[in-house]
């Protein structure tokens, strides 16, 4: 008898066991169906039954009165807070805002909450990490897709420690270099935000990025120029598929002019066609867009001693005229730097306000995130000072879309972008051929206001 009740415990034993160690496989190998199927719906029903207590802690509650009716007088206390004396009886309770079904995600789930009076999403937003910790999830984001209503995302771990590659964009000049904390691909697509900063700490990531970029651009028609004033540690491996590399100062003035000039031709070109921009024109007269990337952005303007004066203003003149014009003409700037501060000189701030682009990798104080990331939302500013140095590629990306995010770039080696530049090196226009044509145009001033007022 007893033995009896020994195996049937063992066996009761055995099969709990049997189905924990199967859940715990089912997570570990396939997350996606295990969280639809298992944890979303236990979620869901939790999120919902404990929305008083996590709005009442969070502080997303408002007073009300309502009628209170009870049979038995001073025994009730309706909220803990009002003891009811009479039967019937006007009474202050807390009411939360009303809650919609969450919906399941990728990552997690979101839910839309109907504001109540008075409240603005920044009310929410304020309290996303009380709701983070009080849901145990990695994060809340608020966002606010009509007047009256903001939808809560959570994510119930950090989509960016781990970022499997997504196949490449066929677009012209688009690049999928890594992945949005949303689970989108993270893209950058210079026909839709043409010149971009990408900033950050050392090892925080940036010359990874650019990997990335040249990886995606390499296949592509379009030509690509590079400054590395790092004295060309960065990009003299990528040579082969680059139509012009500036190692030094000097380098970097001769290229700038070329560049200069090569606006101006296609200006001219333009204009002959009666074109605003290349894209205008026929494709059989559509000059190669080119892409110029930037590394250690700091050095063009830094100053040794004073006889660089002239050097570092002319430079910073031509860069900011690129960043103004290139736009129309073809020519998209990518530039990378530890500091892009306007102590490095009003040609940085200027070059700043062209970048509409922003990209802000770990920092080490706050300053630079908020140089590159701008008036963002200050929670964008918060994010960017809390990437931690282990995941190195994480960075705020904003957009044209006024929109700021999460990201992580994918890895990619430098030897994976050497092998890239050297496949596709057959690709790469000579910058001869390129610039052929250029000698003798010049912008005037007046070409520069109708074309910035255009
Ligand atoms: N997205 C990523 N995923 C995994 N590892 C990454 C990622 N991005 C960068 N790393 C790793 O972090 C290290 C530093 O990256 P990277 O060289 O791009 O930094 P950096 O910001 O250019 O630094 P520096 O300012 O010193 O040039 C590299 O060794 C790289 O292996
Ligand atoms: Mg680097």
């Amino acid at each position: 008898m007893r033995n009896d009740l020994l195996l049937r415990l063992l066996d009761a034993f055995v099969v709990v066991a049997v189905a924990v160690a199967g859940l715990w496989a089912w997570r570990r190998w396939h997350y996606r169906s295990f969280w639809l199927v298992a944890g979303y719906p236990l979620m869901a029903v939790s999120v919902r039954t404990t929305w008083r207590k996590v709005a009442l802690g969070c502080g997303l509650t408002k007073k009300r009165h309502r009628w209170w009716f009870t049979l038995v007088p001073n025994a009730v206390a309706s909220t803990g807070m009002v003891k009811v004396r009479r039967r019937f009886q006007r009474i202050a309770v807390d009411t939360k805002p009303w809650m919609w079904l969450p919906r399941p995600t990728r990552y997690g789930w979101r839910v839309t909450v109907h504001l109540l009076e008075g409240q603005i999403p920044d009310d929410y937003a304020q309290a996303a990490e009380q709701l983070a910790h009080s849901w145990r999830v990695h994060a809340v984001r608020v966002s606010s897709p009509r007047p009256g209503r903001v939808v809560l995302a959570a994510t119930m771990r950090d989509p960016l420690v781990r970022v499997d590659e997504i196949p490449p964009s066929s677009e012209l000049l688009k690049v999928t270099v890594g992945r949005l904390e949303t689970g989108k691909p993270w893209e950058i697509d210079f026909r839709t935000v043409p010149h971009w900063l990408n900033a950050g700490a050392t090892q925080s990531g940036k010359s990874n990025l650019a990997n990335a970029l040249i990886v995606g651009l390499a296949p592509q028609p379009v030509a690509l120029v590079g400054f590395d004033l790092k004295g060309g540690v960065e990009f003299t491996p990528y040579a082969p598929r680059l139509s012009a590399l500036a190692t030094s100062r000097a380098e970097s003035v001769g290229l700038l002019d070329d560049l200069v000039a090569l606006m101006a031709d296609r200006m001219g070109l333009c204009r002959q066609a009666s074109a605003r921009n290349i894209w205008q024109l026929p494709p059989a007269l559509r000059p190669v867009p080119v892409v110029v990337l930037v590394d250690e952005l700091a050095e063009l303007y830094l100053m040794a001693d004073k006889s660089e004066k002239d050097e570092i203003a002319k430079t910073s003149t031509a860069l900011l005229r690129v960043a103004q014009l290139g736009r129309a003409f073809g020519i998209y700037l990518f530039c990378c730097g530890q500091r892009i501060g306007s102590d490095l000189g009003p040609g940085v701030t200027a070059l700043r306000a062209q970048c509409s682009g922003r990209i802000c990798h770990r920092v080490n104080d706050p300053e630079t995130a908020t140089m590159t990331l701008g008036d963002l939302d200050p929670a964008a500013l918060v994010s960017a000072r809390a990437i931690p140095a282990e995941t190195p590629g994480v960075a705020i990306v904003a957009g044209q879309d006024g929109q700021w995010y999460r990201a992580r770039s994918f890895y990619v080696s430098e030897h994976a972008a050497e092998h890239a530049a050297r496949m596709y090196a057959d690709l790469t226009p000579s910058w001869e051929e390129i610039t052929s044509g250029t000698q003798g145009s010049e912008i005037t001033e007046a070409d520069l206001t109708e074309l910035i007022d255009a």
